[in-house]
């Protein structure tokens, strides 16, 4: 997973802390069920370990990631899988594919559109899109507090520096992908509080995905804010020595119908 527009992810942090992104994702492959013999694309493909799965079957599958952190661990992890570098806003391929699969990514791709457009281009008639992502309400309760503090401890305007997730609701998704000619068989908004490994599970998480906002405030600030971000959400996503993060994930599968 990484689409965050240029930017540069730490691919083995990625991988040593928050592999659960990719490991939830194993129950979407199924829902793809890819078979042998099939052209399949892993839209943000990350560090390669779902594109592999989807591998297993025999399909011919590539994995794209506009990380090139990303794509030269995932070649390390899988040299006989092929991954490019590619946008998920501007991508093409000369061979259309009989399936597009995403997972954890299309919350940070804008605009939204341009992903589906390139989506729905690229599959066969008769092709199928399945992902999964952030949905309306994901991680809500951090991105309040984040919201709150950030600027506290980082100046006056530093909410601009959050990231700027798209996370829509099954009606303004699904409408989203038959206007672009992909019709929605199934769609589903679900809460997964997910675990974030550690005391520090919480700081781990925000370090990583809030990069921005987190390099804005000066070092001799940085354990103020986070103690204070803990102090803010402790009550609701810590439980039992963990750190949970909020999610809802929006799951939909489509077919490209002409
Ligand atoms: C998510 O998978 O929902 C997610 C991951 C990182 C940042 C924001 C959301």
């Amino acid at each position: 997973m990484a689409a965050d527009a240029g930017k540069s992810w730490d691919a083995r942090l990625y991988d040593d802390k928050h592999a659960f992104v990719w490991k939830h994702g194993a129950s979407l492959v199924e829902l793809l069920e890819p078979r042998a013999g099939e052209r399949i694309l892993d839209l943000g493909c990350g560090t390669g370990h779902l594109t592999a799965q989807l591998a297993q079957v025999g399909a011919e599958v590539i994995g794209i990631d506009q990380d090139g952190a990303m794509i030269d661990e995932a070649r390390r992890n899988y040299p006989q899988l092929r991954f490019e570098v590619a946008d998920a806003r501007d991508f093409s391929f000369p061979e259309p594919f009989d399936g597009v699969f995403s997972n954890a990514v299309l919350h940070w791709v804008r605009p939204p559109e341009a992903a589906v457009r390139c989506i729905r281009n690229v599959l066969k008639p008769g092709g199928r899109f399945v992902a999964e992502f952030g949905g309306q309400g994901n991680v809500g309760r951090i991105v309040d507090a984040l919201r709150r503090l950030i600027g506290r401890y980082a100046g006056a305007g530093a909410e601009r520096l959050l990231p700027a997730w798209y996370y829509p609701s099954i009606a303004e998704y699904t409408g989203l992908l038959e206007r672009e000619g992909l019709e929605p068989t199934n769609a589903i908004l679900f809460p997964r509080r997910t675990l974030l490994e550690g005391a520090a599970g919480l700081r781990n998480w925000v370090t990583m995905f809030v990069r921005e906002g987190v390099a804005a405030i000066p070092g001799e600030r940085r354990e103020a804010f986070f103690s204070a971000l803990e102090d803010e959400l402790r009550n609701e996503l810590w439980s039992e020595g963990a750190w949970y993060a909020d999610y809802r994930r929006l799951r939909v599968v489509a077919v490209r119908t002409t």
